[in-house]
């Protein structure tokens, strides 16, 4: 009792005091490391108008326009200190070598889809700081040479609506929601519903620009080919900021064919979804029949499994109706299910807008409900039983708010060897599962009980998906499966995570080249690549 009442008695003064003095020590860090900016950048370039503070009253706002995980718009999210809206490399050149000089953490934020919130929070105390990219979103396509040079701010969905523009037969193999940022998207592998045809987006990369930690602007000539490797697939965190991707454009037939049908569990979903890990990766490379789950209410009130099958087909409705009933008579397509349409119209149907809907809907960046929510991906590599299936539904159905779906691989993905780039998820992978949980309740309690439903369901999926190790997807950044402290065991600590995201041939070559770009560890996050020495 005693010392509770002493407790409660000096606690506020304690808080008073905490709080003036980092505060005070916060703000002076800030000045320096502002006044250090303006003194830095090209005076024909000014930075100051792009510098936020906490004293900014936009602040609050310019920080949550690109938070795309509620989970991360909590008053206890940790804050940056500033935030740069660049709109020139040399602003960004500038951050470099003033975050040196004040010891800052730097982020680099692009479209802010990571799941983790990594482009924006840190969990290591330190006072950091953002360098939001979104004002630097040129998208300049070449149809002459099927290339276009795409800057790292721009959403995914700017750049299909600028090739659509230009031509109805291009197109590029890159993520299905429009939001997401090239930054990260690229950088970390990007895969979206042309990849059994052609891959990912960083197999269709040909060039870049990268402001390494000397503030050097380098192209893929000048940073060389390890560096090169190095970016398209093993994240940009832990290497400079990119300022640019010029990718190799795709083709595409001005027809193309779409259907989402829907399934539940009480149509013998088992044997259909037994039937698709058996087919989904060995169909023609021109057709990509994604599986998605999720929990339902039937008419009575009794829990139920949804699973619909979102399709994309480069061809002819005709064609695939003939191509479904010959390898998957399972899901009883019909010619009446499918809709023709150009790519462009297609990018938007998967991602659920009604038909009609203008192609302008893809530059939108705002609009889009947002939860908070929670990620994890596996990889399967073997069918899983209609058993297996029926397990799955059942524990599904224990724990709340599930998602899964299951994207299936083969194809194009299974020609390109593992140590191509980063990414090396290639041959031997019939599909993968993300699982998502989202929720609406705000508050860090809500999430705790959530998160831990998503991590049950990923327990129970042990049977079913990859082992030793269990492989990853970087892109559906999971702080679970490991995160580094930067200390002296960094390279083993790297090694858990980097294991599942890389396999170790492609870890150990990508900590050769973060050693050799950025010896000091600049460029990192709780799952960076860490150097050698470390
Ligand atoms: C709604 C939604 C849908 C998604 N759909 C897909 C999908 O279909 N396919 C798929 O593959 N993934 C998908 N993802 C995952 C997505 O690809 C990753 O989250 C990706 O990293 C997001 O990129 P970003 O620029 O928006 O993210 P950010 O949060 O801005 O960045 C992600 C990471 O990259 C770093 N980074 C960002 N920009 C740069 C840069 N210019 N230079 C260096 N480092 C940088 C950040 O510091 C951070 O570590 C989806 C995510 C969401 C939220
Ligand atoms: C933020 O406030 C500072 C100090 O008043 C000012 O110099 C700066 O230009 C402001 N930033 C923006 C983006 O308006
Ligand atoms: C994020 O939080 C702020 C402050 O509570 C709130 O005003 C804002 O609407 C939230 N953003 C979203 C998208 O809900
Ligand atoms: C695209 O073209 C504009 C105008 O010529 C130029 O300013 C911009 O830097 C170009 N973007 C890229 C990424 O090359
Ligand atoms: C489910 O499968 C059984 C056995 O194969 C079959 O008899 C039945 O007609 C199927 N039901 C549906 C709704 O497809
Ligand atoms: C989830 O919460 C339960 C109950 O608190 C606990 O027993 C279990 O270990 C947790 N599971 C995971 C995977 O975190």
């Amino acid at each position: 009792m005693a010392i509770m009442s002493i407790f409660n008695l000096i606690f506020p003064f304690l808080l008073v005091l905490l709080y003036s003095q980092s505060s005070a020590t916060c703000s002076s860090i800030t000045n320096r490391f502002t006044r250090c900016l303006n003194h830095r950048a090209d005076p024909s370039f000014p930075i100051n108008g792009q510098l936020y503070t906490s004293r900014n009253s936009s602040f609050p706002s310019v920080f949550q326009a690109y938070i795309r995980n509620l989970r991360f718009n909590e008053s206890t999210t940790p804050k940056p200190i500033v935030i740069i809206t660049a709109l020139h490399p040399s602003h960004i050149q500038a951050a470099i070598v003033c975050a040196k000089t004040h010891r800052l953490l730097m982020k680099t934020r692009s479209g802010g889809h990571d799941y983790e919130g990594l482009s924006y929070v840190t969990n290591s105390n330190q006072p950091f700081f953002v360098v939001d990219m979104f004002k630097l979103c040129s998208v300049n396509i070449s149809i002459e040479d099927e290339t276009a040079w795409v800057q790292t701010g721009a959403t995914l969905g700017e750049v299909y609506y600028r090739i659509a523009e230009k031509s109805n037969t291009h197109a590029f193999p890159a993520g299905i929601c429009p939001t997401v940022g090239v930054g990260g998207h690229f950088s970390g592998g990007g895969y979206g519903n042309l990849m059994r045809k052609y891959g990912l987006a960083v197999d269709n990369i040909v060039d870049a620009q990268l402001i390494d930690v000397n503030g050097k602007l380098l192209n893929r000539k000048s940073m060389g080919e390890e560096l090169f490797w190095a970016i398209t697939g093993g994240g940009g965190v832990s290497f400079g900021v990119i300022l640019a991707y010029k990718i190799k454009l795709v083709r595409v037939p001005p027809v193309v064919t779409v259907f989402n049908i829907q399934r539940t569990s009480q149509q013998n979903l088992s044997t259909i979804a037994h039937r698709w890990i058996q087919v989904a990766d060995k169909l023609d490379n021109d057709v990509f029949v994604r599986m998605t789950f999720d929990v339902i209410n039937n008419r009575n009130g009794k829990k139920i499994i949804r699973a619909t099958f979102p399709t994309l087909y480069l061809g002819k409705s005709a064609a695939l109706v003939k191509l479904m009933n010959k390898d998957f008579p399972q899901l009883g397509l019909k010619k009446s299910d499918c809709i023709e349409m150009s790519w462009i119209e297609s990018v938007l149907f998967y991602r659920d807008f009604s038909i009609g809907t203008p192609t302008t809907a893809l530059l939108s960046r705002t609009g889009e409900k947002l939860n908070p929510l929670k990620i994890k991906s596996d990889y399967v590599k073997e069918p899983i039983s209609k058993q297996g299936f029926e397990f799955i539904f059942k524990k599904m159905k224990e724990l709340e708010n599930q998602l899964l779906d299951f994207n299936p691989y083969g194809g194009r993905m299974s020609e390109i060897s593992e140590f191509a780039k980063p990414f090396p998820h290639r041959s031997g992978n019939i599909a993968k599962i993300q699982y998502e949980v989202n929720w609406e309740e705000l508050g860090v309690e809500a999430a705790k009980r959530y998160v831990n439903f998503t991590r049950m369901m990923y327990d129970y999926m042990t049977p079913f998906v990859s082992k030793n190790p269990r492989a990853a997807f970087l892109n559906y950044r999971d702080l679970d499966i490991g995160v580094n402290s930067h200390g002296k065991n960094a390279y083993a600590e790297g090694m858990i995570y980097g294991h599942k995201y890389f396999k170790e041939t492609n870890y150990n070559r990508l900590t050769m080249v973060k050693t050799s770009v950025d010896p000091n560890n600049f460029f990192r996050n709780e799952q960076s690549i860490p150097t050698l020495s470390s």
